[in-house]
């Protein structure tokens, strides 16, 4: 896709975090700034796109895990990103056929090729929503009307709370998110870091200074303060690989620890 003007009258010339995504993924969703951006992004953290795979595979072992033992049937999926392989109401559904899933995006371009994707697919629903401010996103009757908020949801936050920066204080949104759900609910979260190669983690992420939204890389401790009330499910916070791999699956070992990630549960 190229051009000047996109879906919503969108402004193509700044490269965007959910196209940029979307190039590392393989997908065509994406345009000449966004490749050219992130191009920059693979000259000096060339396992950006390795690692953006592992982190699907971490979303659909969490989303596996949540609709069958964890027994969830309703998914709001927030920072959800284009559509691609195997997203979130397919893995769901595939194990809870009934299952429900909002994604939720604050970018004009998902909301457009996730409507066009979803037209016609039971219990799922695009709506646009900001996460800095979840009283809106879980106040909508766009939500409510698929959610039952009375009833235990799977948030998940993969690969999100990184576009928000500390002064904007993305621990405060996590909490008021846990008060809106019911006792059950659980949250995934996946979060970039440079526990290793920082000086390459740190370059690519700076790269992102000229896109839509900027990379907040956080330590161990920070994202794991993501969790506190909630009871962290094993393995822990560990590194995409790490979470619940598929039995028989070989790890790959080769990649920088640039993500950790994982699931916590709502008493
Ligand atoms: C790296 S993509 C992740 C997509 C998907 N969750 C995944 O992990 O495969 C980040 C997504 O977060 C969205 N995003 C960034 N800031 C956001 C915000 N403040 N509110 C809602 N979505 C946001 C972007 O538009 C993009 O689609």
């Amino acid at each position: 896709m190229d051009g000047g003007r996109g879906p919503g009258d969108v402004d193509l010339s700044v490269p965007n975090v959910a196209r940029m995504y979307d190039y590392y993924l393989g997908g065509k969703d994406n345009y000449a700034a966004d490749r050219a951006l992130a191009d920059q992004v693979l000259e000096v953290a060339p396992q950006t796109p390795a690692l953006a795979q592992e982190n699907r595979g971490f979303l659909q072992r969490a989303v596996r895990h949540l609709a069958g033992a964890a027994g969830i049937d309703q998914f709001v999926d927030i920072g959800a990103g284009l559509p691609t392989l195997e997203n979130t109401h397919e893995v769901a559904q595939q194990v809870e056929p009934g299952a429900h899933v909002v994604y939720v995006d604050n970018d004009p371009v998902v909301l457009a090729h996730g409507r066009a994707l979803l037209e016609g697919a039971a219990g799922t629903r695009v709506i646009q929503g900001d996460v800095r401010r979840p009283d809106e996103i879980f106040g909508s009757a766009e939500l409510t009307g698929l959610i039952d908020l009375a009833r235990p949801v799977a948030i998940l936050l993969v690969s999100v709370l990184h576009c928000v920066r500390d002064d904007e204080d993305p621990w405060k949104i996590v909490r008021r998110l846990r008060e809106m759900i019911a006792p059950g609910s659980h949250v995934a979260i996946s979060h970039i870091t440079a526990a290793d190669h920082a000086a390459n983690a740190t370059a690519g992420a700076d790269v992102y200074r000229r896109a839509s939204t900027g990379m907040t890389l956080r330590p161990y401790p920070a994202i794991r303060r993501f969790f506190d009330g909630f009871e962290l499910l094993d393995p822990g916070l560990v590194r995409l690989t790490e979470w619940r791999p598929r039995e028989g699956a070989e790890p790959r070992r080769d990649l920088p620890t640039w993500y950790f990630c994982g699931v916590g549960r709502k008493h």
